[in-house]
């Protein structure tokens, strides 16, 4: 392991108030976001829409990396360039996810477990050798009544860190990637409680499996109220109780934690990231690996049509300008068109 190889891309992925592209939707996932917009679910929809963005021109200003799905890191541009050189070409480290989904967790109803280690080993060779210099692992909680048990969180972390240390071995950086959901009924508080339980309990396995802390990144969820919550809270509570959460949970050794946005908008997930960035000075840069809160603006304009393009991807540089701002704490809902 060239630990050193390691720790410089894990900087590299946090540097310069930029942030990540998750575009790693499964084939399931991405169909099912193009059948609410009437896009036909095929290959050829999903290949002309991955190209879209990483053609965005003048991307690599705010991209540091890009998260790629096993389909797309083998395609190629229409002209035969592999999309893996575009991206590289761009100034984006080029990622990939790993895991196989999630499957119900045997004797633990509503939860589940997320699989993929079986033969990891072999795929993250193939991945490196590709061109991938990081990779990515989903864990999913749900949070409800007497839910998640210790026994999910406690699998889940398991299989976060025997992922992590196989990454590590092959010179790929892992994005950890412990999602509490947002929907249910629970309180900022409870959300708060939950997610530190979780990230307590993925740290301590990722200490028990030897996985060098300065050479990962971690993507958890924002501490948020559940979604049918009666009580909402504030940009500001949102901020506080997150990074409060994370201050008692992850150490000071790992260098960046990038936020999955987790259905908020794009203009709710940057504010939120903005006021974190301007209240705190925290000992991990905070930044963002945002799918929807990114480019779902742009797959709306899109709509399956070549003539929407240039749109798309005006869209697409827009919120990711927005949310360079939000590093810097300097973002602004005017930026969005919204007066404050
Ligand atoms: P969202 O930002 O849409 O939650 O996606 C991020 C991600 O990578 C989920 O695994």
């Amino acid at each position: 392991m060239n630990e050193q190889k390691l720790v410089d891309t894990a900087r590299m992925l946090v540097a310069n108030d930029k942030g990540l592209l998750a575009m790693d939707e499964s084939i399931p996932t991405c169909n099912k976001r193009f059948a609410k917009l009437g896009i036909p679910q095929t290959e050829e929809y999903r290949h002309a829409y991955r190209e879209l963005l990483i053609t965005t021109p003048g991307l690599g200003e705010f991209i540091s990396g890009a998260i790629l799905y096993d389909e797309t890191i083998r395609q190629q541009k229409k002209d035969g360039t592999p999309f893996l050189q575009v991206i590289t070409e761009a100034g984006i480290i080029p990622g990939i996810k790993v895991d196989m989904g999630t499957q119900a967790l045997a004797g633990h109803p509503g939860e589940t477990i997320t699989e993929g280690l079986d033969g990891l080993r072999d795929r993250l060779q193939e991945y490196a050798q590709m061109g991938a210099r990081f990779a990515k692992w989903r864990a999913v909680l749900t949070i409800g009544t007497d839910i998640p048990s210790q026994g999910c969180i406690e699998a889940n972390a398991q299989n976060l860190a025997c992922y992590a240390a196989l990454c590590q071995e092959a010179g790929l950086v892992p994005m950890v990637e412990p999602e509490v959901m947002m929907e249910g009924d629970n309180s900022l508080e409870e959300s708060g409680e939950v997610t530190a339980e979780v990230l307590q309990t993925v740290f301590q396995q990722l200490y028990t499996q030897r996985v060098m802390l300065e050479g990962i990144i971690l993507k958890p969820n924002m501490v948020l109220p559940g979604l049918t919550c009666s009580q909402p809270a504030s940009v500001e509570q949102v901020a506080d109780a997150t990074v409060q959460c994370l201050l008692r949970s992850v150490p000071a050794a790992v260098p960046g934690i990038a936020f999955l946005s987790g259905g908020q908008s794009g203009e709710v997930a940057s504010a939120h990231l903005n006021v974190m960035n301007l209240r705190f000075r925290s000992p991990w840069a905070l930044t963002f690996s945002f799918g929807r809160a990114l480019h779902q603006p742009a797959l709306d304009l899109w709509h399956g049509k070549e003539s929407n393009t240039l749109a798309a991807q005006q869209a697409l540089l827009h919120r990711s300008k927005c949310n360079v701002a939000a590093r810097q704490g300097e973002y602004k809902t005017e930026m969005d068109g919204r007066t404050a």
